[in-house]
């Protein structure tokens, strides 16, 4: 829709909030007076006209979910919003059980982990499993890939996408790329171009792996530290306001830093405070032999702490149980019957953790 749709905004405001970033109606609603006001150097008072202009419109669409901006509901019609998110399948019986039915919409999702985890293998999956059909648990629609480590292969997407019974080229056109170089090129993408590419494609899931790397490599001395903790926030924040507006899911992956304790060492996300409070659901991910891994959710609004494991392989992640930990052998992939089976066991054996 054209900006100057909106009521106080002519030819040469729109072209300032264009020009800013703000090029949905949405994006213009969901923003705060002062952001817009600092983003475009439209005075604070107007942006707040415009802000609330924008938001009657958007108020008027039928289709948005989380992204309704009804300042004060109803217990009842509060619990029909937030009961409507829609969840994606990870592909992982085990996984989707403890994220409540999988990665959910209109929130942030983060996976953390050392190296080799298995993160930007769940994002993979998630690429794929977000265009199957709702019955099988998916969305029906394409993906955005944002890349900090060019380790993105179409080729396992193919891979994953065959597994999952779909067209290995057309699921691989349905995942849209984007390159961040550094920490500047991924502010202004998430800034200024998400809005519009979601909403022009019809994006249903946004992948940023890894959504802090850059920020710890630029960023160092303490002295920088703040800086970088308002960087990341605000790219965080930009994440969720498009999740919402969008009724879409996002899905971050993040390192972490090994920290001396009383037990020897132990393994926390980047980010500090910045990352925890802004992500909706956390979960950390840790290597075990061979290629199998344990995701537990670390925090979530509703959510026990309840820990899952699964198997890395040329088709994609696989679920296994808490007895496949132990084989001496890497676990293989295994035809669907099998899987189905395993995926009943592990259901019968999660574990609650204290
Ligand atoms: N076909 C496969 N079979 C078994 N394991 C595999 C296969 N392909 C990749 N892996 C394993 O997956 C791991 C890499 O996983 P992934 O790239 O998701 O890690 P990551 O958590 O993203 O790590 P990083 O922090 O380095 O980005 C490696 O240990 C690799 O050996
Ligand atoms: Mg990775």
């Amino acid at each position: 829709m054209d900006l100057t749709n909106i009521k106080g905004v002519g030819p040469e405001k729109a072209k300032k909030l264009m020009n800013a970033g703000y090029s949905t109606v949405e994006s213009i609603a969901f923003s705060s007076p002062r952001d817009l006001s600092m983003d475009s150097g439209i005075p604070e008072e107007t942006a707040r006209q415009i802000i609330a202009s924008a938001k009657i419109i958007v108020r008027s669409k039928e289709n948005t979910k989380g992204g309704k901006l009804v300042e004060i509901l109803s217990g009842k019609d509060a619990k029909k919003i937030l009961n409507s998110m829609e969840h994606i399948t990870t592909g992982l019986k085990g996984l989707d059980n403890i994220l409540g039915g999988g990665v959910e919409t209109c929130a942030v999702t983060e996976f953390y982990g050392p190296a080799k985890a298995g993160k930007t293998q769940i994002c993979h999956q998630l690429c794929v499993t977000v265009q199957l059909p709702k019955e099988k648990g998916g969305l029906e629609a394409p993906a955005l890939y944002i890349d900090t480590e060019r380790t993105v292969k179409y080729d396992h997407i193919k891979s994953v996408a065959e597994r999952f019974g779909l067209d290995p080229d057309l699921a691989s056109d349905n995942v849209f790329y984007a390159y961040a170089m550094n920490s500047e090129a991924l502010f202004d993408m998430v800034h200024k171009s998400l809005d519009e590419v979601v909403q022009n494609r019809g994006i249903k899931l946004v992948v940023v792996d890894c959504l802090t790397g850059h920020f710890r490599a630029e960023y160092c001395g303490r002295e920088s530290l703040p800086l970088r903790q308002q960087k990341m926030n605000r790219v965080i924040h930009d994440l969720l306001r498009i999740a919402v507006s969008h009724d879409l899911a996002v899905v971050v992956t993040n390192q972490v830093h090994s920290q001396p304790d009383l037990y020897g060492k132990s393994e926390n996300p980047i980010g500090g405070h910045t990352v925890a409070h802004g992500v909706t659901f956390r979960l950390g991910l840790s290597t075990r032999k061979h290629n199998m891994r344990v995701a537990t959710v670390v925090d979530a609004p509703a959510l026990p702490p309840k820990e899952t494991y699964f198997a890395i392989t040329a088709k994609g992640l696989i679920d296994i149980t808490a007895k496949d930990l132990s084989s001496k052998e890497p676990i293989e992939f295994s035809e669907a019957k099998e899987i189905e089976e395993k995926a009943e066991k592990v259901e019968e054996e999660e574990a609650v953790l204290d």
